[in-house]
């Protein structure tokens, strides 16, 4: 599987994954309103600089963010579509330096000659694989400003649970309760989740980021397999 191929529904257009977050169908409220509530605390408001890796089109980010501006803000997406929406939604942002760039998530991460103090990742990193994943942290243990934090907002595996098991319980809950996505779509969406979603156990993508050195992580919230979860060096709020 390419990044290309697992990013298909997000090129041509962006309307059906944002039918999915205007139903709320992925807890993109509750999810981001924890994401402002994580960026309120930051002591550098106005003075920081945010990496947001799988950016999309930085709808529900944008918004946390005019709570607490960055003084650098870098989106790195595959789809052009979803970048050219991300400039319209962080338009607002006037005293932030913006850019956006058109790659992979990993290798902009590893190419990346910039200390960042939050590196933020929405529903992105569960594409990768494993060793992908573990690569990923090893970046980001390198560019992570010393008092930085990996805010990564994905869905994550009960522990033990097999993939299969996990897709079983997902695609049926999408089946049983995303009932105002039109059949078609429905569909659509549970075939990119079918072949695309690797999720990890929480304690994996702990092991990985302590591998990085990052040994202070928390879950910040849950809803369903929906977490928001922070990594950082030492100590965090
Ligand atoms: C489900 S959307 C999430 C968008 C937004 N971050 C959010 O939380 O709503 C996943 C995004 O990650 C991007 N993506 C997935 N794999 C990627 C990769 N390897 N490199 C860059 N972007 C990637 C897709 O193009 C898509 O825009």
């Amino acid at each position: 599987m390419t990044s290309a191929e697992s990013t298909t529904i997000f090129t041509r257009s962006w309307s059906l994954y944002d039918l999915i977050t205007q139903h709320n169908y992925m807890f993109h409220q509750e999810i981001y309103a924890g994401v402002g509530r994580l960026l309120s605390l930051r002591e550098d408001t106005g003075r920081y600089r945010l990496l947001d890796l799988g950016c999309g089109n930085a709808r529900y980010l944008a918004h946390c963010l005019k709570q607490s501006p960055p003084a650098v803000y870098e989106g790195v997406d595959l789809s052009e579509a979803a970048l050219i929406e991300a400039r319209g939604y962080l338009a607002d942002l006037h005293g932030s330096a913006i850019t956006l760039t058109q790659g992979d998530l990993l290798e902009a991460v590893e190419a990346t000659g910039k200390t960042w103090d939050v590196i933020f990742t929405g529903f992105a990193v569960h594409h990768l694989t494993s060793a992908d994943k573990a690569r990923f942290f090893q970046a980001v243990g390198r560019c992570l400003a010393e008092k930085g934090w990996l805010i990564l907002v994905d869905v994550v595996r009960e522990e033990n649970q097999s993939r299969e098991d996990y897709l079983d319980g997902y695609l049926k809950w999408m089946r049983d309760t995303w009932s105002k996505i039109p059949p078609d779509q429905l569909e659509e969406a549970c075939t990119h989740v079918h072949d695309h979603d690797y999720p990890e156990y929480f304690s994996t993508l702990q092991t990985m980021a302590a591998a990085a050195g990052l040994q202070a992580n928390r879950i910040v919230n849950q809803y369903g397999q929906h977490h928001t979860l922070l990594f950082a060096r030492s100590s965090m709020p």
